[in-house]
């Protein structure tokens, strides 16, 4: 596997082992208090009625733990899951015969929601507001619509991109929640937690340094975990240090800030083919062939979230503090340079 798929947050094949690590309860996920806060009180307040949880949107940037929470509210909701994806529903009755072999207060969890077809998602809006599927027999003038009673149930979504959702769509969940970047602290606790499990030997600053360089999310702190146990065992003695991490970790292309090749490209193209925007994704990404959705669900939210990125309506607009980073000096009157850092 070459770098820069390496700090992809996307999952990769190596994620196999993902499997043992995934939080099955709340108390074993850490972070993203507040929509955990919320959850945990519809979730008992669910039980406590007896009813079905009302249904919840789920989003943000790969790797955050979309589908770990999913997963987590069947747990405590003591109920199954029947995980899908938008892409994997193609016909409405796909989606209708999924629907009606759930029982009640189940949860049916769609995966990258945002890539269903209208027609598929015609049979939520009915299924979600009211339980139910209408279903048409025969054609023209003959045609009926016929209605199915169906066993209350949960839809969870998870998606990448909130804004591709219809409006329709999005009105139909109760609870929306946006998953958020974590903190190095809560990133040590994942370490430490997936060390423990994994038996991997690590000391207290070789975990910070991985936890600095993992674009503040879970799944590329644990792959990178997994990877500098190689390095630590065959370069040293087994044990993750501060001095293994760091060189494996830039070995591997990641810098200080876990900014990957991918990163370093998209900026670097930025800053000095554009002279640091505004330049629409569409241009950045064609001059440094790579997808627009790399570039706008992996690079664009932790490039931001760091404050190398502004989103303009004009385009993107490379920040002070990248021309900085970088080592780059702006040209003079160049947009950026006045506005500063969002920090
Ligand atoms: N809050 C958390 N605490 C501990 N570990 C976590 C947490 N969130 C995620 N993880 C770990 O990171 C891995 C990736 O999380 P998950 O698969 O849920 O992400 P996702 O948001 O669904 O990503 P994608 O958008 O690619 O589907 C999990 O297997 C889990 O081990
Ligand atoms: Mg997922």
């Amino acid at each position: 596997m070459d770098e820069q798929r390496l700090s992809s947050p996307e999952q990769l094949m190596e994620d196999g082992e993902e499997i043992f690590i995934r939080p099955r309860f709340f108390r074993e996920y850490t972070g993203q208090e507040q929509t955990k806060e919320n959850i945990e009180i519809f979730v008992k307040a669910a039980l406590l009625r007896g009813e079905a949880l009302d249904h919840v949107l789920l989003y943000g940037p790969p790797g955050l733990g979309k589908t770990t929470l999913a997963s987590i509210i069947a747990n405590e909701l003591n109920v199954n899951i029947r995980i899908t994806s938008g892409p994997a529903i193609t016909r409405p009755g796909d989606l209708a015969a999924i629907i009606s072999a759930l029982d009640e207060r189940d949860i049916l969890f769609i995966d990258e929601i945002h890539r269903l077809n209208r027609a598929v998602e015609e049979v939520l809006y009915p299924a979600m507001e009211d339980y139910c599927i209408d279903i048409m027999t025969g054609k023209g003038p003959g045609a009926k619509s016929l209605r199915f009673a169906l066993p209350p149930f949960t839809l969870i979504g998870a998606t990448t991109q909130a804004g591709m959702l219809s409006a329709p769509l999005r009105d139909r969940f109760g609870v929306i929640c946006r998953l958020e970047f974590y903190d190095e602290q809560e990133l040590l606790t994942i370490i430490r937690r997936s060390a423990r499990i994994f038996d991997v030997q690590l000391t207290e600053e070789g975990a910070v340094e991985i936890s600095r360089r993992s674009r503040g999310t879970p799944r590329i702190a644990n792959r990178l975990l997994r990877r500098l146990r190689d390095f630590a065992e065959v370069k040293g003695d087994g044990i993750i240090s501060r001095d293994i991490a760091d060189s494996a970790l830039t070995m591997l292309g990641i810098d200080g800030n876990g900014l990957d090749i991918v990163d370093r490209k998209m900026m670097l193209a930025l800053l000095e083919k554009y002279a640091g925007g505004p330049v629409g994704a569409e241009s950045i990404a064609a001059s440094i062939s790579e997808s627009l959705n790399t570039i706008e669900d992996v690079c664009e939210p932790y490039l931001m979230k760091i404050g190398f990125l502004q989103r303009t309506p004009r385009g993107r607009l490379a920040t002070r503090l990248a021309w900085d980073y970088f080592g780059l000096e702006p040209p003079r009157g160049n947009a950026a340079a006045d506005q500063g850092s969002i920090f």
